[in-house]
């Protein structure tokens, strides 16, 4: 009996620890993918992000400016601006992609 309360004690903490390893996965993403150029905060005043016109994510108009689908595409096939390249097709896997997509979601105020 005292085992089969331990696993159903394990499994309930594994369940409820889920969603904050899927979070902490996107953070993690974004954190190595991302934040040269958008920053950590979203807010794109990074070297980078300003040369290339980041926009600020922590506003909410600019986060509804585009669906997670839509973001989805920009980062895997990339997005460009006539000639220049804003973000080149990302290698990532789509998960990983989405991950971040998640978390950059989290930035806006
Ligand atoms: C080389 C710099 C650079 C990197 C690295 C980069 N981006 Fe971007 N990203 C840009 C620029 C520039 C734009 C276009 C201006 C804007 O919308 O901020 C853009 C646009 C976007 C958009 C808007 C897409 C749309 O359809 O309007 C999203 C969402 C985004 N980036 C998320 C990310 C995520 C998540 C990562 C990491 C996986 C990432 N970017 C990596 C520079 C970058």
């Amino acid at each position: 009996m005292k085992n089969i309360a331990f696993l159903a004690v394990s499994a309930a903490l594994v369940l409820a620890a889920t969603p904050n390893i899927l979070a902490a996965d996107g953070k993690a993403v974004y954190a190595d993918n991302c934040t040269k150029c958008h920053g950590d905060d979203g807010k794109g005043q990074t070297k980078m992000g300003q040369k290339l016109e980041a926009r600020d994510y922590s506003d909410a108009k600019v986060q509804d400016s585009f669906t997670d689908a839509e973001a989805l595409k920009s980062i895997k096939d990339g997005m460009k601006k006539a000639d220049k390249t804003l973000m080149k097709p990302s290698e990532l896997a789509e998960d990983d992609i989405k991950a971040s997509i998640a978390f950059l979601r989290t930035l806006k105020k």
